[in-house]
């Protein structure tokens, strides 16, 4: 129980990693806020980790807009008097080809991969400042750091997400709040189920089915080490591939 009497809040807990982490942060005492926009899947995650003895704060929201991040993070902190930890993992990949791609799924990248990230770091740490602690992880990927032909605007989006975290460290770290950037291969979840491009789609399935994939509490125990370290070690990145992936 490294986290006892902590608290977090993890966005994207409907489901995969985000999930598997809020019930990992609950399991080393955590108390945890939980946010997605599928209220039945909160539910569901909320009963496992209250099952376990864990005490959580469902919140349905949408990372893309500034006003529900604030709200979600004003709630966390009221219920929870402060926000110790906060993981910003509610993300959506939409791979296709930059040419003739549907710039809606670019929106939706964009919004929710880096705005969501940015309003809910914004909203969260006066929060942190003023507690002289805190803990921010930002879920990356390999595709913050490989760029390939197919992934460009989610590569743009990932890249994003390490530049905001890398200037984030060096702004907060006199504040004594640390930031994480997690970067996962590819992870058996549902996060290639809203390809719309069905070429793109086929082509990461493929890839992902040749492989043993990395599973959400493969990356939940990256989150968990790094956020229950001594507070003078700042884990500033990790990068976990399945063993078979390559690139
Ligand atoms: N799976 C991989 O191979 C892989 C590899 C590297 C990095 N990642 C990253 O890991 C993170 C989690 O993905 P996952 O693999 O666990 O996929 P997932 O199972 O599809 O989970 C994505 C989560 O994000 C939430 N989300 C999406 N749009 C949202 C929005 N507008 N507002 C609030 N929540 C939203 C979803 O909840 P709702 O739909 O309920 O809102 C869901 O809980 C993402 O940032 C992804 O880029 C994944």
């Amino acid at each position: 129980m490294h986290l006892q009497g902590k608290s977090a809040l993890v966005t994207g807990a409907t489901s995969g990693i985000g999930q598997a982490t809020a019930i990992l942060l609950a399991r080393e005492g955590a108390r945890v806020a939980l946010c997605g926009r599928r209220s039945e899947r909160l539910q569901e995650t909320a009963r496992l980790i209250v099952a376990a003895g864990g005490t959580v704060l469902p919140l349905t929201m949408d990372v893309r807009g500034e006003g529900d991040c604030n709200e979600a993070v004003g709630k966390a902190v009221a219920e929870f008097g402060g926000l110790d930890v906060l993981v910003n993992n509610a993300g959506v990949m939409l791979l296709g080809s930059i040419l003739n791609a549907d710039t809606e799924d670019w929106r939706r990248m964009v919004d929710t991969n880096i705005m969501g990230l940015m309003y809910c770091t914004h909203a969260a740490l006066p929060h942190m400042i003023a507690a002289r602690s805190g803990h921010v992880v930002n879920i990356s990927s390999t595709a913050g750091r490989t760029v390939r032909a197919g992934a460009g605007v989610y590569n743009l989006t990932k890249w994003g997400v390490g530049a905001f975290s890398e200037a984030l460290r060096q702004e907060v770290h006199s504040h004594n709040v640390r930031v994480t950037i997690i970067e996962p291969g590819i992870v058996a979840t549902e996060l290639r189920d809203h390809i719309t491009n069905e070429n793109a789609k086929a082509a990461i399935e493929t890839m992902a089915r040749s492989i043993t994939q990395l599973t959400s509490e493969d990356v939940a125990r990256a989150i968990v080490y790094a956020v229950t370290q001594p507070t003078h070690v700042n884990v500033n990145e990790i990068l976990l591939r399945p063993t078979q992936q390559a690139m």
